[in-house]
């Protein structure tokens, strides 16, 4: 049954902790209850779907039916001599899903170690982070058509991934709940610990054959060592996409910015760290009255304690505007502001 509760706070339920309330709200704890999913029961809000609310900026009470989706379960769906096709509710917590993996020895997500959110969660923007994305182990996603009432799979190609993007936050934005994801993984992992200091932090614990657990152990300390704790200090990851600009004018802003950082990424793109520019805009470490960007990465903003979304989108808003003064570069957000 899908019971509904009326003005529910979501303080805990958004990783920036911000203290707004759901006009209606329910949770959803198994695929079944779906059926029950009609907007006139809840006086015909739109539906905002929430997993772990770690991607999400509340500047006021969300005027939505707030849908907590907690459809849990793991479950191994197939394999073969290399692989293992396993299966997670979207409610799971992301991280306990790949400590699972980790444990079972199945390769492939060890590097999304520690990223918060729920399994449903991560394929809408593509998680990723130290050279993997979910994209690379993704077998399909099922998720239930709102209007039409029915369920649905997409493989790998038909969810349009892209970084930090895909079709359900663009075509099907608002449209589907996810309840499922489907992952192909590998029996005989190979590491990739190439990515920044990964390889450096397993020469700090000692480590000469990677394993599972200690590529993830690697990754869990250098999010921690970086990136801060949002049950302490609320945050939302990375607040910006890192963007992409073409060959030419990398080339054009290192005449003028020697130490400036980029990535070539083929198709004639550069891939430049956000960070750097908001650092080089002078905003690492700034903080006013509750709000501010953390001292560690400039890329993430932080509520210290009792901030308001108002002020932190305002805040993301200077960030893109001095970025843009100074670089010509427009920053887009990775961050849902509502
Ligand atoms: N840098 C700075 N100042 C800073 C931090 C970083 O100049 O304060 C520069 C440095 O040159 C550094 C480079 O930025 O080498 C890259 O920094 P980092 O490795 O910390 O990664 P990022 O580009 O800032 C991206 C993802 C993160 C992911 C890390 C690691 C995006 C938007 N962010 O951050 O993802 O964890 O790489 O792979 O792509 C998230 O999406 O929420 C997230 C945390």
């Amino acid at each position: 049954m899908l019971s509904i509760v009326q003005h529910h706070p979501l303080r805990h339920l958004n990783t920036f902790g911000m203290t707004v309330y759901a006009p209606y709200f329910s949770e959803l704890e198994r695929e079944e209850d779906l059926n029950e999913l009609d907007p006139v029961t809840a006086g015909n809000k739109e539906i905002l779907l929430l997993g772990g609310g770690s991607n999400i900026l509340f500047t006021s009470d969300p005027d939505y039916w707030v849908i907590h989706n907690k459809i849990k379960g793991i479950k191994l769906v197939g394999q073969d001599e290399d692989h293992v096709w396993i299966e997670a509710g979207a409610g799971e917590v992301w991280h306990d899903f790949v400590q699972h993996c980790v444990q079972q020895g199945y390769g492939g997500i060890e590097n999304l170690s520690l990223i918060p959110g729920t399994v449903g969660a991560a394929p809408i923007q593509n998680i990723g982070a130290y050279g993997a994305e979910i994209k690379d182990v993704l077998d399909r996603v099922r998720f239930w058509n709102i209007s039409a009432k029915t369920f649905k799979e997409l493989d790998n190609r038909s969810c349009g991934f892209g970084y930090r993007d895909s079709v359900f936050k663009r075509q099907l934005k608002g449209k589907v709940i996810i309840t499922s994801v489907r992952f192909r993984l590998y029996k005989k992992p190979v590491f990739n610990t190439s990515y920044g200091t990964v390889q450096q932090e397993l020469d700090v614990m000692g480590i000469n054959q990677p394993t599972l657990q200690s590529v993830s152990e690697a990754i869990i300390r250098i999010r921690r060592s970086k990136l801060p704790d949002p049950l302490i200090l609320g945050n939302a990851g990375s607040f910006f996409k890192n963007p992409e600009v073409s060959n030419a004018f990398f080339h054009a802003l290192k005449a003028s910015h020697p130490d400036m950082p980029g990535y070539v990424i083929g198709g004639g793109k550069t891939k430049l760290p956000a960070a750097w520019l908001i650092e080089q805009c002078g905003w690492k470490g700034y903080r006013k009255n509750d709000y501010g960007v953390h001292a560690q990465q400039a890329l993430v903003l932080v509520n210290y304690a009792q901030a308001n979304g108002m002020d932190i989108a305002r805040l993301s808003d200077a960030i893109t505007t001095s970025v843009y003064e100074k670089f010509g570069i427009a920053l887009e957000k990775e961050v849902w502001i509502i």
